[in-house]
C-alpha cells in the first residue's frame, strides 16, 4: 500500500492506492487562500499540516487499512512557495505562495544582479515574480527582523516532509521551480546565493524525485497512525508529480493540467530555452529530463472566485450548464484570466482581469462561459509558444478539476486543433506521488474528445483575445501606479 500527498492551493488531497495503484481511499482538506493586499497570495503552512495529517488519518480510517501496511509515501505539492523556518523549525510568518505577485522588483533586481542571460544560462528562466527567489529577497528587504531569524527555507510540499520525517530535504523538479538551482546541474548555485548575500545552506538537499529522503518520524508516527520508520520519497512539484500520473515521461507527451492554475506541461532530452521568457524551462520528475511548460495564473482560480465572489449557488456542473446554454464566444464577451498578475506567455505582475464587451444583454451564462473560453484562450496563447519553439505537441491529456468539465475539454480541442484525452484514473498529483513512492501503474486513456465544426468560430474570437494584452498592457502599468 502507498500514500500519495499532494498540497494544493485550494486544498490537500490525501490518496492511498494498493500496490497497482488501485485508490483504495481519498480524502481532501481545504483551507484559506489570504490575500491581505492587492497582488499578495498567502497560506498558513499549519493548515497545510493539519489537512495532510487529517487526510492521513482518514484514508486509513475510511479504507481499514493498517498503518504498518504502507510501504512508502510520496509528496507533491504547488510550487514556487516560501516557507520561511527558525532554528527550531516553526514557520515565521505565513508562507508566499505561488500566485503571488508583490515581487515586481525583486524579479528587476535579480535581472540587475545577474543580467538577464546570465539568469536564463544558469536557471533556463528569466527573472520571475512567481519563482522563490524573488520571494527570498523580497524577504530579505522587507522583513529584516524575521529574515535575521530564518534558519530554513522549504517548499510547500517539503515542509510536511519536515513535519512527517523531520528531515529538510526537496526534489530537483521543485528546486528547478526555486530559480536557485542550476539547470545543468541540478544542484543549488552558489554564485547565484553569493549574488544575492544570502547562505545556501538555509535551503535543503535535493534529491532525484523517486529517491528516499526520510522515515515517518515517532511524532509524526502518533499523529497520523503511520509506522514510524515508514520512507518517504522525494517526490515532485505538482505539475512534474502530475505528469508522472498521466504518463507524461518522455519527449513528444504532452498535458495540460485545470486546476487553480492551467498549466502545459511537455517532457523534452534537454533544456528547451524560450528566450523571450514566456514559458519555463524546469527540471522532470523523471532523471536525465526536463520540461518546457507554461503557467496561467488564475484558472480554476478565476471560476472560483467568480462562483464565491457573486454568491453564485450553482455547483460547477450547474455553471457549466450554464455555460453551454449561450453560443462560442459568449455573445461578444471576452475574458481575459489575470486576477493574480500573470506568468504565460505574458510574464507581468501589474496584468489584471478583464472582460471586455459586457453588453446589459449579457447574463450570468455569459459571464461563467466568457471565464471558460478566457483560460481556453489562455491555453492556446501558451500553445502557440511551444509550436513556435518547435515543441511538436500533436494530442493532449487534459486533467484536474477542469479536466470534469466537457466543455472546457471541447473548447480545448478546438482552439488546440488536436485531440484532447481525459483519464480513465484521474487522480493527478497525488497519484503522481504514490507513483513515485513505489506503487505501479499504467496510464489508461478514458475518452478523447475531437476538434469540432465550432473550431474556426473559437479562432475569430481568439484572434481578438491575443491582441488585448499588448493593447492593455500600459494601462495595467498606470494602473499598478496609482
Ligand atoms: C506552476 C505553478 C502552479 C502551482 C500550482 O509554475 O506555479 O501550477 O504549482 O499548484
Amino acid at each position: 500500500m502507498y500514500i500519495g500527498i499532494d498540497v494544493g492551493t485550494s486544498g490537500t488531497k490525501v490518496i492511498l492506492t494498493d500496490a497497482n495503484t488501485k485508490v483504495l481511499a481519498s480524502h481532501t482538506s481545504e483551507y484559506k487562500l489570504y490575500s491581505p493586499q492587492n497582488g499578495y497570495a498567502e497560506q498558513d503552512a499549519f493548515d497545510w499540516r493539519n489537512a495532510a495529517f487529517e487526510g492521513i488519518c482518514a484514508v486509513l480510517s475510511k479504507s481499514g487499512v493498517s498503518g504498518s501496511d504502507v510501504s512508502a509515501v510520496g509528496l507533491s505539492g504547488q510550487m514556487h512557495g516560501l516557507v520561511p523556518l527558525d532554528a527550531s523549525g516553526e514557520p515565521l510568518c505565513r508562507a508566499i505562495i505561488w500566485c503571488d505577485q508583490r515581487t515586481g522588483a525583486e524579479a528587476e533586481a535579480l535581472t540587475g544582479i545577474f543580467g538577464r542571460a546570465t539568469l536564463i544560462e544558469k536557471t533556463g528562466n528569466p527573472a520571475m515574480t512567481g519563482f522563490t527567489a524573488a520571494k527570498l529577497l523580497w524577504f530579505k528587504n522587507n522583513e529584516p527582523s524575521l529574515f535575521s531569524k530564518c534558519r530554513h527555507v522549504l517548499l510547500p510540499k517539503d515542509y510536511i516532509r519536515y513535519c512527517l520525517t523531520g528531515d529538510f530535504a526537496t526534489d530537483v523538479s521543485d528546486a528547478a521551480g526555486t530559480q536557485l538551482m542550476n539547470i545543468t546541474t541540478s544542484d543549488w548555485d552558489t554564485e547565484l546565493f553569493d549574488g544575492l548575500a544570502i547562505s545556501p545552506e538555509i535551503l535543503p538537499r535535493i534529491y532525484e524525485s523517486s529517491e528516499v529522503t526520510g522515515v515517518i518520524s515517532h511524532s509524526a508516527a502518533e499523529r497520523t497512525g503511520l509506522k514510524a520508520g515508514t520512507p518517504v520519497v522525494a517526490g515532485a512539484a505538482d505539475n512534474a508529480s502530475a505528469a508522472i500520473g498521466c504518463g507524461v515521461v518522455v519527449e513528444g507527451k504532452a498535458f495540460t493540467t485545470i486546476g487553480s492554475s492551467a498549466v502545459i506541461y511537455a517532457v523534452s532530452n534537454k533544456p528547451r530555452i524560450d528566450g523571450q521568457g514566456r514559458i519555463h524551462t524546469l527540471r522532470a520528475s523523471v532523471s536525465s529530463k526536463w520540461t518546457v511548460m507554461s503557467c496561467t495564473q488564475a484558472a480554476g482560480l478565476s471560476l472560483k472566485w467568480l462562483r464565491e465572489t457573486f454568491g453564485f449557488t450553482e455547483n460547477y456542473a450547474e455553471m457549466d450548464k450554464l455555460a453551454k446554454k449561450v453560443p462560442v464566444g459568449s455573445d461578444k464577451l471576452i475574458y481575459l484570466p489575470f486576477l493574480n498578475g500573470e506568468r504565460s506567455p505574458n510574464p507581468d505582475p501589474d496584468a489584471r482581469g478583464v472582460f471586455i464587451g459586457l453588453t446589459s444583454a449579457h447574463t450570468k451564462a455569459n459571464i461563467v462561459r466568457a471565464v471558460l473560453e478566457g483560460v481556453a484562450f489562455s491555453q492556446r496563447a501558451c500553445l502557440d509558444v511551444f509550436r513556435e519553439m518547435g515543441v511538436n505537441i500533436a494530442d493532449m491529456i487534459c486533467t484536474g478539476g477542469g479536466a470534469k468539465s466537457r466543455l472546457w475539454i471541447q473548447m480545448l480541442a478546438d482552439l488546440y486543433n488536436c485531440p484532447v484525452s481525459t483519464l480513465a484514473s484521474d487522480e493527478g498529483a497525488a497519484m503522481g506521488a504514490a507513483i513515485l513512492a513505489g506503487a505501479k501503474f499504467t496510464p489508461g486513456i478514458a475518452e478523447v474528445t475531437e476538434p469540432s465544426s465550432d473550431a474556426a468560430r473559437y479562432e475569430d474570437f481568439y484572434g481578438i483575445y491575443k491582441t488585448l494584452y499588448p493593447t492593455l498592457k500600459d494601462t495595467f502599468g498606470s494602473l499598478a501606479k496609482l
